[in-house]
């Protein structure tokens, strides 16, 4: 049910509704990256003027400050996530910054000629570059387990490929493409079941999705960006499950991951610290932290029908317009749909979505080869949050019905 109250009240929440003229933008690109509630930026504003002092490196107490804030933000991460300690959570740049960290690490620790590393077709770039790159260097393969016309990972091409033993399996919890959910738990629980480590892109879609309860689930490596839950972008999360974090190499060396250094050797920190080299983003994990605070103060239920509503919604509303194609739509998707509009190309849909001030995304969203395999060069995508209404497709519409009244002759007025 689209409840127009519930949004209303949403809406209040976020500067960028309250602070723009009427009618409000339709903001439907929410898979790029969420609007940040006035909460966060508040948070933001007071870790920038209240706190001072680098963390873990002073005994002054403005450092002492600083350090328990900061411990608090990893700490909070840690029990959203149901991860066994805080200490499993590093804090990166985001979640293609993580994947680098695991892929290239595990190259680094445990890359062998003919290792094999299982991925889907189904990738945001993140997660397959880092992991080629990996396997280049170790003499090891690629296996990619294909997608059906319908948009999911064939099960048979995935479980033949599983059967050939790979030492990782990586998939995306929810494609940053089309919104497939993917039955992530079922392909973790085959894959370690088969040996191997499981490594869970969450950057979409973990915004919609039930806790991971990670100490309990059979995830190793579990990765996502703030700014794709409500918080600031440039800080993102790695977890790990504690025995990895003592053969993963630390990606950057330098300050505060030390114990000891002598003129010839040095001795890593204790996880996390040995991970986090340099000044991390401090303010950044606060603001995550206020990020995921909102979320937790928004009833689940309520978000999970609103999106399923207006997702459905926007499905139908779309399939119904002279033109439009969905593509890899299902009454699941989290949030997300995906669409081409025949004869005009992606770029121009969006921009003429944009003269109508409505935000979607356009090309090939960082998924080129899935979207290659769903027969297309580029696409169009909507996606949704708990501040969309039905006016923000309408509008969306009315920039589609102008871009065909421009492009296509027989549409001219
Ligand atoms: N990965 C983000 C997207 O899908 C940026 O748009």
């Amino acid at each position: 049910m689209i409840d127009a109250q519930w949004i209303a009240a949403r809406r209040a929440e976020f500067p960028f509704f309250t602070d723009s003229g009427q009618p409000p933008p339709a903001y439907l690109d929410n898979a790029a990256t969420t609007l940040r509630p006035r909460v966060v930026a508040t948070a933001l504003a007071r870790a920038c003027t209240d706190l001072t002092g680098n963390v873990h490196r002073a005994t002054h107490h403005w450092s002492e400050e600083t350090t328990m804030a900061y411990e608090a933000a990893r700490a909070a991460v840690a029990r959203w996530l149901g991860a066994a300690e805080p200490a499993e959570v590093l804090f990166t740049r985001n979640a293609t910054e993580s994947l680098n960290w695991v892929a290239t690490g595990w190259g680094q620790a445990r890359g062998q000629p003919g290792a094999r590393v299982l991925v889907t077709a189904q990738e945001h770039h993140s997660n397959l570059l880092p992991w080629r790159a990996a396997l280049q260097r170790c003499g090891g393969a690629c296996l990619v387990a294909g997608v059906q016309p319908d948009g999911r990972v064939d099960p048979d091409q995935w479980h033949a490929a599983l059967a050939q033993q790979p030492q990782v399996v990586a998939f995306p919890l929810v494609s940053n493409v089309t919104g497939i959910v993917n039955p992530v738990a079922e392909w973790a629980r085959a894959a370690r079941a088969a040996g191997a480590l499981v490594v869970l892109d969450a950057a979409q879609g973990l915004i919609h999705h039930p806790p991971l309860a990670l100490a309990a689930s059979d995830f190793d490596f579990v990765v996502g960006s703030g700014h794709k839950l409500f918080g600031p972008p440039g800080i993102g999360f790695l977890w790990a499950r504690r025995a990895h974090l003592n053969w993963l190499p630390p990606p950057l060396l330098g300050g505060e991951m030390v114990a000891t250094v002598t003129a010839t050797t040095a001795q890593w920190s204790e996880p996390p610290w040995r991970f986090e080299a340099g000044t991390p983003n401090i303010i950044g994990a606060l603001g995550f932290a206020a990020a995921l605070d909102y979320l937790r103060g928004l009833d689940r239920d309520q978000r999970t029908n609103h999106l399923r509503a207006l997702t459905q919604y926007a499905q139908t509303a779309l399939a119904a317009e002279p033109g439009v194609r969905l593509v890899g739509a299902r009454p699941e998707s989290a949030g997300i749909l995906a669409f081409t509009v025949e004869g005009i190309h992606p770029h121009d849909v969006a921009q003429f979505a944009d003269a109508e001030n409505v935000a979607i995304r356009a090309g090939r969203l960082c998924a080129q080869p899935y979207i290659e395999a769903l027969g297309h060069e580029s696409l169009c995508r909507a996606s949704f949050q708990v501040y969309n209404d039905e006016s923000d497709i309408q509008r969306l519409l009315v920039g589609i019905r102008r871009a065909r009244a421009f492009f296509l002759a027989e549409h001219k007025p």
